[in-house]
């Protein structure tokens, strides 16, 4: 945790984004949007809950580096203090993996 808090406040390309910040992204889909308000944004804005934030493009990319196929099963049986499904009983892969690139994207 205070290893990504470290890297986050580092400020080289691309940039940091706050916990506050982060929780005002939203994906453009109102579908998509429902889902993440419920599920993914319960953790992936807080700071400190491991997570890596939405719209935090550097913490993302050694995870984007597994390739979608991987995060998506990561997302699907759970993976370390990410519970399965990411507590979203309605996602389907096609979900996950549209979530997935909208909170890896720098906003
Ligand atoms: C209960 C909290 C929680 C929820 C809800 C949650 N996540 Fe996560 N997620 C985490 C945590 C914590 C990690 C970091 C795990 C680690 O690497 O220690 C994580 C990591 C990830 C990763 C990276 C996995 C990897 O291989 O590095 C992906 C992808 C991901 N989440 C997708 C999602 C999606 C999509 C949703 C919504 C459908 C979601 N998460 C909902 C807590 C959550």
């Amino acid at each position: 945790m205070a290893a990504a808090l470290g890297l986050a406040a580092c400020g080289a390309h691309p940039k940091a984004i706050t916990p506050e910040q982060s929780a005002a992204l939203a994906p453009a889909d109102a579908r998509l949007s429902g889902l993440y308000e419920t599920s993914c944004k319960t953790c992936h804005t807080i700071a400190g809950s491991g997570a890596p934030l939405t719209g935090d493009a550097r913490a993302w990319e050694p995870r984007m580096k597994q390739g979608m196929a991987t995060l998506v099963a990561h997302t699907v049986q759970g993976f370390k203090a990410m519970p399965a499904g990411g507590q979203c009983a309605a996602c389907t892969a096609a979900d996950y993996e549209a979530l997935i690139v909208f909170m890896s994207k720098e906003p």
